[in-house]
């Protein structure tokens, strides 16, 4: 067993758990895109990233094996600002129409930013 702290939480995992899914057995919600629990890890969309101590850059948690101490955060302002940007990214060559739930009305996605406009 494997010893790994998220977001100031500790728990025990089997050798080959990914840093995703320690997550959600914390109950932590990490976004993610491409991540398909019955298919190996493309590790394509980013959206999963999480900073791991000593460790350089952002890592797609659905990609990265827990190893015993690891200290990972899922919430940091860094990872909200690449994750927006990748969002971002991933939009400009998406134009979708999605529905606005919350307002009643269809929306545009522009990959400007704020995401989503009313069209
Ligand atoms: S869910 Fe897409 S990179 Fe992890």
């Amino acid at each position: 067993m494997l010893k790994v702290t998220i977001d100031e939480q500790t728990l025990e995992v089997e050798a080959g758990s990914t840093v995703l899914q320690a997550a959600q057995r914390l109950g932590i919600d990490v976004p993610t895109f491409c991540y398909l629990k019955r298919l190996p890890p493309l590790a394509s969309c980013r959206m999963c990233l999480v900073e791991i101590e000593g460790v350089r850059r952002l890592q797609p948690s659905c990609a990265t094996a827990v190893a015993d101490g690891m200290v990972v955060r899922t919430n940091t302002s860094l990872i909200e600002e690449t994750r927006s940007s990748m969002l971002d990214m991933l939009l400009a060559n998406h134009p979708l129409r999605l529905p606005d739930l919350r307002q009643g009305r269809r929306v545009r996605a522009s990959g400007h930013g704020d995401g989503l406009r009313p069209s």
